[in-house]
Parts: structure tokens; C-alpha cells; sequence
């Protein structure tokens, strides 16, 4: 494809950046999470503690976002704040995500609001998380409990990556002790769960006049590197399609993309020392956007708008996620110059946070200090506002390949 043309984004499309409630907000006690965190049954070596105190700082955070020219901002609401015991949601804790949602408007930005990202309530996996039987009821109720703060957010996300949510439950029962092979299918039993999870809350959402509902889809771009095109095509209807299918009556799909995942003849060749790598152990691969933006679309026949609600790169050299970023964003301006309908992008993460067990990997456009909790604006986050402002001017002829 060759193209001239400078990078064209469409009047209204959405920049911005993404956070989650149990990474930023600090002190999520009543979630399945803190509980992990303090029990050591996942073996997490660090814990979440007052997180980025985002709880608090929100008006902050919102301020920074505004500040850099973003027009959007993704954040999730906590199930197990809203809903601290079964049957008694929280007014107060509505009330609280309420004021985010305004806070946002006072500062035109979107919001787009997720309402699982990952954490559950200790409560619910007491219970037996998401296998129990209940738990699509519970979720649902919760659904209906948030249903009333969310008049006027355009975007809301049901549940993030249920792929992962099941390969990480599917991972977890290989515990004590015993290797975890290189791929373990997501867990069926979770994934259903989900699905049915996920379509309740899109019925209910339905009833909110302007809301656009879907799931977002934690692509893992599974390439053919020797497994051959049958293997190949089945570990991506495992890992990625089956989620991405069940988005088709969706009012959007969020794609997620930070790298690839290569299936060679001897199963999933994890990077090794000669492959460039982030914080993260994952290999270096900007085009990963572009990769998932046109599967999930060629996957969906065209039918469904797409969001990019998470890319990104845990680095701790600002110029890699510099450079990463202008390579992704480019990337999806190609995939866009073909005509895909993808309506915003949202870099994960505004913050530093905490990344499920660990302080190390950075992924936010703005630093924060962990015990002052003050907002470093890095260079990398001033360069992604130039880029929103005239996307054409930073990213130059790059779209033309
Ligand atoms: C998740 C985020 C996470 C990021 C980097 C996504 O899978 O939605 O919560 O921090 O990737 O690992």
C-alpha cells in the first residue's frame, strides 16, 4: 500500500490515554486483588498500597489529561467498591464515579468508562469467582446498580480482555509447583461466564440513551512462525478470535495490542536474548497495532467500529516510548488510510501504576512519586499532546510506506 497522504484522523476522533480503578486508585480492600496481594496465593511480589492515590488525585489526573490537549480518558469503575456486599451498592461510591464522569465533561474530555477491569469483589471469588453460577447474576446487578451515573458517557467498556481474564484462571490451575507449559488454552468454564456476563450488561446498557457498549480484546497477533497455517489459525481462534466473534453485535470492539505472539513448530517461541524486549519480557513490536486493528476488522467484516483503548510500552527510556508509539499510531493511520473504521485511540497508561504485582514495569505517560504521589509530566506525554493537536505535522510522511 502506498500512500502520500499525511495521517488523517477523522473530526471527532478520540485521543486519549487509559487507566484502571485497582492500578491507580489505591487501597482496593475489598477486591479479590488486595486479597491475592496479601494472602501470597499468587505469589505477587509487590503490593498495590495506596496505588497512585488516583482515588483521591482524580482532579489531577483529569487536569493533566486536559492540560496535554487529550479529548478523552478511559477509566474503570471498582465492582467491589460499588457493590462492597452482595445486594447493598454503595450511593456513595456511585456518587463518587459520578463525579469523575463530570469531572471529565468540565474538561471536555470523553469518558470511557470500564466497568470490569480485571478485579472482582473478594466477595464473589469467595464464592467461586466467576465459575460459581451466581456470578453472571451478581454482575448483572452491579450493571443495573451503575446504570443511572452513566447518562451521557458515549463509551463503556463491559469487561476488559476476557481472553486474559481466562488464560490467566487457566494458568492458575497449574499451581503448586508444577511448570506451566509455554500455552495453556483460556479457560472455557471462564469464558462463557463472561460471554454471558458481557451480554446481559450490553442488554442493560442498551437502555441508556447515546451509550455505546463492548468488550475489549487483548489481541495477541498469533503470527506463523513454523506452526503452519492450521495450528496457527487455531491458537488465534483460542487466544484472540473467539472473543473477537463474540463482539459482532456489539456497538464497538476495544482492541489492545502491545506485541505478538510467534507460534513456531515447537509451540509459542517466547523472545529470547536476541530479541528486543520491553519491561515486560515482551518482544519489541510497534506494528502490533496495526496487526490487531486490521485482523479484529477483517475478523468482524467491517461491521463493527473499533476503539483502541489500551497500546503502549513499559519502558523505562521515554525516547523508546517515543518512538514506539509513533510507529504504532502510524501504523493505525495506514490501516485507517484503507478504509477500517476505528473511532479513537487511548494510550495505556496516563499513570505509572501498578502492574499487577509489580512497581517495575512503567508504562505511563506521566511519572508518579510513590510516596508523595506527585505528577511528573514526561516528555513523552507533552509529545503525545503535540501529536493530538496535529497528528500530521509529528508523525510527518510516516504513514507513507
Ligand atoms: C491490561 C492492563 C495492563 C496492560 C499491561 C492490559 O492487558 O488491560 O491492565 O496494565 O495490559 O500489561
Amino acid at each position: 500500500m502506498t500512500t502520500s497522504q499525511p495521517p488523517a484522523f477523522p473530526d471527532g476522533f478520540l485521543w486519549g490515554a487509559s487507566t484502571a480503578a485497582h492500578q491507580v486508585e489505591g487501597n482496593n480492600v475489598g477486591s479479590d486483588f488486595w486479597q491475592a496481594e496479601h494472602d501470597g496465593s499468587r505469589g505477587l511480589p509487590e503490593r498495590s498500597g495506596d496505588a497512585c492515590d488516583s482515588f483521591h488525585r482524580w482532579p489531577e489526573d483529569l487536569d493533566i489529561a486536559r492540560d496535554l490537549g487529550l479529548n478523552a480518558y478511559r477509566f474503570s469503575v471498582e465492582w467491589a467498591r460499588v457493590v462492597p456486599a452482595p445486594g447493598h451498592p454503595s450511593a456513595a461510591m456511585l456518587d463518587h464515579y459520578r463525579r469523575i464522569i463530570e469531572g471529565c465533561g468540565q474538561r471536555g474530555l470523553t469518558p470511557v468508562v470500564t466497568l470490569h477491569h480485571f478485579t472482582s469483589p473478594a466477595w464473589l471469588s469467595a464464592g467461586g469467582g466467576w465459575t460459581s453460577g451466581e456470578a453472571v447474576a451478581h454482575f448483572a446487578d452491579y450493571v443495573r446498580a451503575v446504570l443511572p451515573i452513566l447518562d451521557g458517557v458515549p463509551w463503556v467498556c463491559t469487561i476488559n480482555e476476557p481472553n486474559m481474564v481466562a488464560l490467566v484462571a487457566a494458568r492458575r490451575r497449574h499451581g503448586g509447583g508444577e511448570p506451566v507449559p509455554s500455552f495453556v488454552p483460556p479457560d472455557p468454564g471462564v469464558t462463557a461466564a463472561l460471554a454471558r456476563a458481557h451480554e446481559e450488561a450490553r442488554d442493560l446498557l442498551a437502555s441508556v440513551p447515546g451509550l455505546r457498549s463492548g468488550w475489549t480484546v487483548a489481541n495477541q497477533n498469533v503470527q506463523d512462525h513454523g506452526a503452519g497455517p492450521d495450528r496457527t489459525a487455531e491458537l488465534s481462534y483460542l487466544v484472540d478470535d473467539q472473543y473477537i466473534d463474540l463482539a459482532k453485535d456489539d456497538d464497538f470492539i476495544g482492541v489492545q495490542a502491545y506485541s505478538r505472539l510467534r507460534a513456531g513448530g515447537d509451540g509459542v517461541i517466547a523472545p529470547g536474548p536476541d530479541d528486543r524486549r520491553t519491561m515486560m519480557d515482551w518482544e519489541y513490536y510497534p506494528l502490533a497495532l496495526e496487526d490487531a486493528v486490521r485482523h479484529t476488522a477483517a475478523r468482524l467484516g467491517g461491521s463493527t467500529p473499533l476503539l483502541v483503548t489500551e497500546n503502549g510500552i513499559a519502558t523505562a527510556d521515554d525516547d523508546e516510548r517515543i518512538a514506539y508509539t509513533t510507529e504504532a499510531v502510524t501504523g493505525l493511520a495506514r490501516a485507517m488510510a484503507d478504509g477500517i473504521d476505528v473511532r479513537g485511540y487511548l494510550h495505556w497508561s496516563l499513570l505509572d501504576n501498578y502492574e499487577w504485582g509489580s512497581w517495575t514495569p512503567t508504562f505511563g505517560l506521566v511519572a508518579v512519586d510513590r510516596t508523595t504521589f506527585r505528577r511528573t509530566v514526561k516528555a513523552s506525554a507533552r509529545w503525545f499532546g503535540r501529536l493530538v493537536q496535529d497528528p500530521a505535522a509529528v508523525l510527518g510522511g510516516k504513514a507513507a510506506s
